[in-house]
């Protein structure tokens, strides 16, 4: 009985094949360019295999995915239908979430990046501090409310967006929800936080007909998934002047091609998919208790909704 590792180098797969030996030395691990019987294969933690990779292990029993989104598994049509899919749900993840968009919100807000790159500029003296404190984070779960908690305490005043109507997560967080609530929402942001997981439903949401609503002047910044922006929409809201600018950490084609307008965009800053990288160290026991619940037969911790995509 085995568990496999499916990651490519970035997430150093080594560390944790260490880091279970250490805490679990019964769970055996394989890599996936080691050789062994699919047959042993009983748990997986993937990221981004190629499509039908699962069909060749007939003993697998769940599989979680090694980040907090899943689209890279449910990616695969042939993924077999019935198999139990786990996301991962980790405080460290939130934090660095809630910390690069807190970075990202007050640069802008601050203008920091325009008097770093040229102190006097603007004049000694003259702040280019941009008014407004109203953030909307679309996908308000696990990260979008730990990015809310972070916000609150600086002053700024932070709803949500979900698709479907559900109680928000925190009392003074107000929190919209369908294509009525968006539409309701979106004029009244300063900041336009997308924390969206990759869905049929959010695939190329943020289109033109969508940043047409936003607030004249809004800034985007976007570390849920690159697709879920129509990148060219973007490019003529910002040059059109409709939105000041954006954050992004996420695009439709990672590594970001080195000829795309983002990089050199004036309003545009361009991080490469690092708002939250997972920390192997805080999720293994996670990796490791639903090893085991998989084999018990139990339900996963953090169990998707196949149906939903998230
Ligand atoms: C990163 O994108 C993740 O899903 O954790």
């Amino acid at each position: 009985m085995t568990l496999l590792i499916h990651a490519p180098p970035s997430f150093r797969p080594e560390l944790y094949r260490e880091l279970i030996a250490k805490q679990a030395p019964d769970i055996a691990v394989r890599m996936r360019n080691e050789a062994g019987a699919p047959e042993d294969i009983v748990f997986a933690a993937g990221w981004n295999p190629p499509d039908g990779f699962w069909h060749q292990f007939p003993n697998l029993r769940g599989i979680t995915s090694l980040g907090a989104g899943v689209d890279s598994l449910l990616r695969d049509q042939d993924i077999p239908p019935n198999l139990p899919i786990a996301r991962l749900v980790d405080g460290q993840m939130a934090r660095m979430m809630a910390e690069y968009v807190v970075l990202a919100v007050l640069s802008h807000r601050r203008g920091w990046l325009e008097h770093v790159r040229d102190p006097a500029g603007a004049g000694w003296g003259v702040s280019l501090a941009r008014p407004g404190n109203q953030v909307l984070i679309l996908g308000l779960g696990h990260l979008g409310t730990s990015v809310a908690q972070a916000l609150q305490p600086l002053g700024f005043q932070v709803s949500g967006w979900v698709r479907t109507p559900r109680e928000s997560p925190l009392p003074e967080v107000r929190l919209h929800h369908g294509r009525t609530g968006l539409q309701e929402a979106l004029p009244h942001a300063d900041y336009l936080v997308s924390l969206l997981p990759l869905t049929p439903e959010t695939q190329n949401l943020l289109d033109h007909k969508l940043l047409r609503q936003a607030k004249p002047g809004a800034y985007l910044i976007n570390t849920g998934r690159g697709q879920t922006v129509v990148e060219q929409d973007l490019l003529d809201a910002l040059d059109s002047g409709l939105l000041n600018g954006a954050c992004l950490d996420v695009f439709q084609t990672e590594p970001l091609p080195p000829e795309h307008p983002f990089l050199a965009h004036p309003r545009v800053m361009v991080t490469p998919h690092i708002s939250s990288v997972t920390p192997p160290d805080s999720v293994v026991p996670q990796i490791i208790e639903n090893y085991r619940r998989a084999l018990a037969g139990e339900p996963l911790l953090n169990l998707i909704d196949r149906a939903r995509g998230y």
